[in-house]
């Protein structure tokens, strides 16, 4: 699977990016004309100014309204290098008094005050023109003064590229800025990236809380869980290589010691004798050694909950039952069996490893004669797997004990090393299942028992798919 190659500083900057270059966009769409305005007010007061000049010409000029304005005025009026200027003077019926005649008058109503401001075309030019409307001995008129855009261009083009440098620098600041932020911002981050990877293999101490950021603290709490975790199954691993190391070479070296006796011996009869005894301190030796990989598998889990799946625990009885027929023989036991459907999910094997402690401990713990039953059943929504005996059955105080590592009840028969039922409740941990043990309904005797989840609910006698219900009874003695 390829990794998401998400990058905190990646998205910070880009969802402040984005947006604070939105802003920017929109402060020059809406600042620009808000710029502009003044400017643009400033050209109307002038051209209404000039109006006001030509109304005081001519008014100043004899008592008639004068026809045209002498050469001076004319080229005083129309006086500016950048842009061309017209100006008119009518009467309110639209007769041309003075000045441009294309240069047409508003007509009178358009005067909501007595000046008027507006734009229009002039030989194919856009024209800003003030017009006024004006009593010149006693004749009202219309004066009006026009003016191209060219200075009023060249200063919105200003202003806009003004703006523009201004924004830009803007940005190239606010850039700077979000980068330096983020990277403020994620320090917290990278001393803590930093604390982790220096740290050894061997150091599964929590990482600080304190100084993580309060965003992240439930990260690092939980990645201290997973170190706690770590640590405890460092430490339990490092205890069963000790009691391994511990269990295995004290029978070790008596097997060795016993090798030795049995090759220093002459007389057929005491070398026989000294084999015997060889066989069974190499059996003993196979059975903690088997015993402690089984242990190991089940500790490391390792086919693990994903490889699971439905298994009817009575199969799994089945599955082991004859291999426990010699031994119960051979210890004149009733060995029967109660079993119906509780399917679980799990790993027959381990599950098989699991019942085969338990009755091997039955048999072992039943006296000579004795009876052990094995039952499978679905109770309180539990699937169920119990093995009872009428042996001396465990005392109260120590029914938990017994399913400690290398636990042994003093005194307890057979020799065993102790780690029967330490694999069985680690087996049951795997399955999400739990174990006790109580003491037989009669009062004698032990019934060991583990409590699974059920895999799925079927009414009894409808077996998994292409399997044969459970017998149901059953059993034999010798
Ligand atoms: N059915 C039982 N009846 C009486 N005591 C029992 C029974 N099962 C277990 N015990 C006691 O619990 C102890 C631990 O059992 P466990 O199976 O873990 O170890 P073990 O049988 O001694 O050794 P092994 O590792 O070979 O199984 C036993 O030594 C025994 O004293
Ligand atoms: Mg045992």
């Amino acid at each position: 699977m390829r990794s998401s190659q998400i990058s905190i500083r990646g998205l910070l900057f880009r969802w402040l990016l984005w947006p604070l270059l939105l802003v920017l966009l929109v402060t020059v769409l809406v600042g620009y004309p808000v710029a502009l305005s003044p400017a643009k007010a400033t050209y109307d007061w002038v051209l209404l100014d000039t109006a006001h000049s030509l109304a005081r010409l001519l008014d100043a000029r004899r008592d008639v309204v004068p026809r045209a304005l002498s050469g001076t005025a004319d080229i005083l009026l129309r006086a500016d290098q950048f842009d061309r200027i017209y100006y008119a003077v009518h009467d309110l019926e639209g007769n041309l008094i003075a000045g441009d005649a294309h240069l047409l008058p508003p007509p009178p109503e358009a005067f909501v005050s007595r000046e008027l401001l507006y734009d229009k075309k002039m030989d194919d030019e856009p024209v800003r023109v003030a017009a006024l409307r004006v009593g010149i001995h006693g004749v009202e008129v219309i004066i009006q003064v026009a003016e191209t855009g060219v200075k009023r261009g060249e200063q919105a083009r200003r202003i806009l590229s003004g703006m523009i440098i201004g924004e830009l620098l803007l940005m190239v600041v606010v850039v700077a800025l979000v980068l330096f932020g983020i990277g403020k911002g994620l320090e917290p981050l990278e001393r803590l990236r930093e604390e982790i990877g220096a740290r050894s293999h061997r150091d599964l101490r929590p990482v600080s809380v304190d100084h993580a950021p309060l965003e992240v603290q439930p990260l690092v709490a939980t990645l201290n869980e997973l170190l706690g975790r770590l640590e405890a199954m460092l430490r339990s691993q490092q205890r069963f290589v000790a009691n391994a190391a511990h269990q295995l070479r004290t029978p070790l070296a008596g097997i060795l010691m016993q090798a030795e006796f049995v090759l220093s011996q002459n007389d057929p009869e005491e070398r026989l004798r000294a084999r015997e005894s060889l066989k069974a301190s190499t059996e003993r030796t196979v059975h903690i050694a088997n015993q402690l990989l089984a242990l190991a598998r089940a500790e490391a889990g390792s086919v693990g909950p994903g490889a699971f799946h439905e298994v009817d625990l009575c199969r799994v009885v089945e599955d082991v039952a004859d291999n426990w027929m010699a031994p119960a023989i051979r210890k004149n036991i009733d060995l029967g069996y109660e079993l119906k459907s509780a399917p679980v999910r799990g790993d027959p094997l381990l599950l098989g490893e699991l019942l085969s402690n338990l009755i091997d401990n039955a048999i072992a713990y039943a006296p000579e004669g004795g009876r052990v039953t094995v039952y499978t059943m679905i109770r309180d929504g539990r699937a169920v797997l119990e093995v009872e005996d009428n042996g001396a059955g465990i005392p109260e105080d120590v029914r938990e004990l017994v399913f400690d590592r290398f636990y042994r009840a003093e005194g307890a028969a057979g020799d065993g090393c102790g780690l029967g039922l330490a694999i069985v409740r680690e087996i049951a941990h795997l399955h999400g299942g739990r174990t006790f043990a109580r003491s037989s309904p009669g009062g004698r005797g032990t019934v060991m028992a583990v409590e699974f989840p059920l895999a799925a609910w079927r009414p009894a006698g409808i077996a998994a798919a292409g399997r044969a219900a459970c017998p149901g009874r059953g059993g034999f003695s010798a």
